[in-house]
This record gives C-alpha cells, structure tokens and sequence, in this order.
C-alpha cells in the first residue's frame, strides 16, 4: 500500500511584538475652568476660608498641570451669572471637559443647573471649602445632580484634582 505523504509543514511566524503605549494625544479642545462671582478677590477675600492664592495663581497652577498632561485649560471668572450659563453652552462645542466653582450661584442658580444638564463632557464641581461644614444655605448645590463629579473642602488643590478627573474620563 502507498504510503501518504505527509502535509506540508506550516511556517508559524513569531506573533508581532507588543508596541509600547503611545503616548496620550494632545486633546484637540481645552478644558474650561469657570469661576464664578468674588472668586476674584481670592487671596484678600476671607483667607481663613479661602487660603491665601490668588485667582491667578490658582489659574497658572491649572494651566501647567494642563499642559504637563497634553490639554488646553482656558480658564474663565465673571461676577455674572449670565455670562456663566453662556460660557456653559459654549463649552457643549468648544470643551472637552469643564470645572466650575459658581460660588454663591452653586446654592442659587437654577440657570447655571439647567445648562449645565445640556452638557455631554464630563463637569466637575469644585468648593474650595467644606461648604458642608458652613452655614447651613451653603449645604444644598443646584450643579451637584448635573455633573460628573464634585469635589469640595480640600482648597485650590480640588482644581488639579478635578482637571486630574476630567484627564482620566477623557482617555477612557
Ligand atoms: C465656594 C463656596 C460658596 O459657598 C461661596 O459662596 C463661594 C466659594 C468655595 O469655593 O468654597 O463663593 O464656592
């Protein structure tokens, strides 16, 4: 009986190697940073509350650990809440991430809670204090329900820690 030749044998090539990560691209939109009224007068403004760094400061620290991350901060203050909810629209088509301390307007402002429910990038809420441990007007926010996260009482750190929060839901 002839015997069957046996199959060819297969070549296996060696599986490609794994590639390093990429590093993180640069997100092509900033993150707005908004603050809202007397936050101004940060550093002058009650600074057994508030600490002692000024907005701009404040402003400075979320721009570099922006840019040491590959993001745009654009950061934004008025004393008006109109020009907040504007800023809040804007942010739908030129953000890709927001954090905002609307200040007193957090415990008022239905205004800024319904533009910020529009909003489909993540929102982090930041209080420099613990308004938990304030008067008791201070406990109830509007933007709390709206947002993706808040962050509160761990002074001007909650801002890089918010932009920290943002960075991670945007490179999910
Ligand atoms: C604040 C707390 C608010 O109650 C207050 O009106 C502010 C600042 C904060 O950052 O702790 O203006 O938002």
């Amino acid at each position: 009986m002839a015997r069957k030749s046996l199959p060819p044998l297969k070549v296996v090539k060696p599986a490609p190697r794994a590639k390093a990560p990429k590093a993180r691209k640069a997100v092509d939109k900033p993150v707005y940073v908004l603050n809202g009224p007397n936050l101004n007068l940060l550093g002058q403004r009650e600074p057994h509350i508030y600490g002692s760094t000024s907005l701009s400061d404040i402003d400075k620290l979320v721009t570099a650990h922006g840019k040491a991350n590959g993001v745009n901060v654009l950061c934004l203050q008025s004393n008006h809440e109109g020009d907040l909810v504007t800023w809040i629209q804007e942010a739908r088509s030129m953000a890709c991430g927001l954090i905002i301390n609307a200040g007193a307007y957090s415990h008022t402002s239905i205004a800024i809670h319904d533009a910020l429910a529009m909003l489909d990038i993540p929102a982090v809420e930041v209080h420099i204090s613990n308004v938990h441990k304030r008067e008791e007007f201070r406990h109830y926010s509007y933007m709390s329900s709206v947002v993706t996260g808040v962050i509160c009482g761990l002074g001007v750190k909650g801002y890089t820690l918010a932009l920290d929060a943002i960075l991670a839901d945007i490179s999910k």
